[in-house]
């Protein structure tokens, strides 16, 4: 796995499990989380995007760099190749390349302002879209609008979404992929903070997904909040709260 010969990029994580019901037929296994290294730095930015107070520019721009860690923590377990170069003073230098193409795929709305910091490291990648909105009583999510690339089932994805709740819009995302014929394991679903409840659910549906995080919140309230947490994403980045 790419975490053994890079260990502090990312460190993988398998969450601990709600015990089995009496009678289930198989054993719950945790889904491969890519949780970024809880630095201070990590925790000064997010103690920046926390509060309550913090104006907007500074929301985007610290939320901002954030994102650049997930984005290049994302791009690390993707598929390299052998790759030889020849140095300016003649020798071999025995590197790596991507062995695959990539298409980055924003759930919008508020998966969109992960896309600029995947277009800052990957110039010219290509971006899928797709439109779901979570009904603002029932919590339950609506696919509206897809649009991808008509090879994508042979591309790695980066599927891009800053809160994995309670994991219905994300599943709602997978299906959809999975409809298309791309392999769980070529999807890696890049989300800034997130919470058991979600992580198992992702988990439980499609094992052979990864996903990165910059934070593994305690749970749920019962409006579907992250708690701590740092409310509704989108609206606070876009400025329609
Ligand atoms: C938010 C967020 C996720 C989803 C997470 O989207 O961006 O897509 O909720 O919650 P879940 O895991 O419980 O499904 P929302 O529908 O609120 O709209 P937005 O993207 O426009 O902010
Ligand atoms: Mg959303």
């Amino acid at each position: 796995m790419t975490t053994a010969t890079h260990p502090r990029t990312t460190t993988a994580t398998t969450l601990p499990q709600p015990a089995d019901a009496p009678g289930a037929s198989r054993p719950r296994t945790g889904p491969e989380v890519h949780l970024l290294p809880q630095t201070n730095q990590l925790r000064a930015l997010h103690t920046a995007v926390r509060d309550r107070d913090a104006r907007r520019e500074d929301f985007v721009f610290y939320t901002g760099r954030i994102i650049r860690m997930l984005t290049e923590a994302a791009l690390d377990l993707l598929p390299f190749e052998p790759h030889d170069v020849t140095t300016p003073v003649g020798r071999t230098y025995r590197g790596l390349r991507f062995a695959d193409d990539l298409v980055g795929v924003p759930i919008v709305r508020a998966g969109e302002s992960m896309e600029a910091e995947l277009r800052a490291v990957v110039p010219g990648v290509r971006i899928g879209k797709i439109l779901i909105q979570r009904d603002r009583t029932t919590k339950q999510p609506r696919l509206y609008y897809t649009a991808f690339p008509e090879d994508i089932a042979t591309r790695q994805v980066l599927l891009l979404d800053p809160m994995l709740a309670t994991g219905g819009t994300a599943l709602a995302a997978i299906e959809v992929l999975r409809d298309l014929g791309v392999p769980e394991r070529n999807i890696v679903f890049v989300t800034f903070i997130t919470c058991p409840e979600g992580l198992a659910a992702v988990g439980d549906r499609f094992p052979g997904v990864r996903i990165v995080t910059s934070a593994i919140e305690e749970g749920l309230n019962e409006n579907a909040f992250m708690m701590p947490g740092i409310g509704d994403f989108g609206d606070r980045y876009f400025g329609t709260d």
